[in-house]
């Protein structure tokens, strides 16, 4: 959700020459959840919001059959004296229902696991991405492919959407309203959808519908990651920015109020675009963003809130973005084109093009049908 047309540019430009002096690593104060109890307690609040009375000692702590607490300071740690509890409800609960949701899961051979933002809106880009980097036959490695996306206004477009689903079976849809306010939604969706389907995947990767992706260079990437203890587990790999400012202009779309996020800086996180999981770490992050205020930034929220919260470390993956639109052809398909994985594109005839190279180059023919992946 990041600014992406001209402006992104810029940013990125200033981010990429000032990136040195700018390095200002902002040390959050986050602490590794320790506290797995309390959050179960939180998802069976999810499950059930019927409350019952609150332990009254440490000791009920441990009793969770049914009951939901929280601690109001679940960063606390292990202080002499125990923390009060009170009866929290989740501070940003997810209890809202699928309209569509694939018949099939991951099965237990899936590599990759990757999920795109989309909106019932953009058939079209859905079309060249199944068409493109999205066919799973392309593959040595075994990926799964959804588009997430909550309801839209029309219900001609929501009829298409469901006979869509019906001819790919990659459609997750909430009922949450999409908009660009609601893109949260869509990223804890995304989480939620991953974390109980294709839990037993090694990675998961998060993208926009209009970002073009390597597949190729990505899964080549992941792989020799996987063999080393580093890349297996634990792991946010993207590109980080570091002490991105907070917009206060008025004027600006991506204005943010100081009542809604106090400090002037961003500690880290990833530019929305693309950036990848090791699995093991979604439903961690789906699980904690029920304890955390809803907060509609959602590269922000995801990528920053919750792995701060998470105690997780930012791998920066800079060097495979091409996020510069003239750039894209030329990157993608000059001498240096294994080095690029992801670029910002709207322009399909461009990516045919582009994809059409990489593919010969891999030493495949083009195929444009597109089958259930499981
Ligand atoms: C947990 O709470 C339930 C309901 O209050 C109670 O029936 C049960 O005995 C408790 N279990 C333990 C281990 O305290
Ligand atoms: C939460 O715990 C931290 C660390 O112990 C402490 O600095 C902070 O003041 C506490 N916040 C509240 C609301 O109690
Ligand atoms: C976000 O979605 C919720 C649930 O559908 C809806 O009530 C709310 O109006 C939406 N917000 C915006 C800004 O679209
Ligand atoms: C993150 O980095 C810090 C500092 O290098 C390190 O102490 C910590 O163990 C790392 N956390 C994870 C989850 O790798
Ligand atoms: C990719 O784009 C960058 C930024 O515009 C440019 O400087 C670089 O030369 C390009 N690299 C290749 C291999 O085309």
């Amino acid at each position: 959700m990041l600014p992406r047309k001209s402006t992104i540019t810029k940013w990125l430009m200033f981010v990429l020459i000032l990136g040195g002096m700018l390095y200002t690593v902002i040390n959050n104060n986050a602490s590794p959840v320790n506290k797995e109890i309390e959050i179960r307690k939180l998802l069976e609040y999810a499950k059930d919001p019927i409350i019952n009375k609150p332990p009254k000692g440490e000791k009920d702590l441990e009793n969770h059959s049914g009951k939901v607490y929280s601690s109001i300071n679940s960063s606390a740690g292990h202080e002499n004296q125990p923390n009060p509890l009170t009866l929290t409800p989740p501070v940003n609960p997810h209890n809202f229902k699928y309209m569509i949701k694939p018949k099939y899961q991951c099965d237990d051979s899936v590599f990759l696991v990757v999920y795109v933002h989309s909106h019932p809106d953009y058939y079209k880009r859905r079309i060249l991405i199944r068409q493109t980097w999205g066919n799973p036959k392309n593959y040595k490695e075994k990926i799964r492919v959804i588009f997430i996306m909550g309801k839209g206004l029309k219900q001609k477009v929501q009829d298409s959407l469901m006979f869509e689903s019906e001819t790919y079976g990659d459609i997750v849809q909430e009922d949450f309203i999409d908009s660009y306010k609601n893109l949260t939604y869509k990223g804890i969706a995304g989480l939620k959808w991953v974390s109980e389907n294709c839990a037993h995947t090694k990675y998961t990767l998060k993208t926009d519908d209009d970002i073009f992706v390597n597949m190729f260079n990505l899964l080549r990437h992941l792989k020799s990651i996987s063999m080393h203890d580093l890349g297996r587990t634990k792991l946010v790999l993207c590109l980080t920015w570091h002490a991105m400012k907070v917009l206060r202009d008025k004027n600006s779309k991506w204005y943010i109020a100081k009542e809604e996020f106090e400090p002037d800086h961003f500690p880290p996180y990833c530019s929305g675009s693309a950036f990848i999981f090791s699995t093991d770490v979604v439903k961690d992050m789906f699980e904690i963003s029920l304890t955390i205020k809803f907060f509609w930034v959602d590269d922000y929220y995801i990528t920053g809130a919750l792995v701060n919260k998470l105690g997780l470390n930012h791998t920066q993956f800079i060097s495979v973005y091409s996020l510069q639109k003239p750039k894209f052809e030329e990157n993608f398909s000059g001498p240096k084109g294994d080095l690029y994985i992801f670029a910002h594109t709207h322009e399909a005839d461009k990516i045919r093009k582009v994809w059409k190279r990489i593919i010969s180059k891999e030493g495949k023919s083009m195929k444009s049908d597109y089958l259930l992946s499981s």
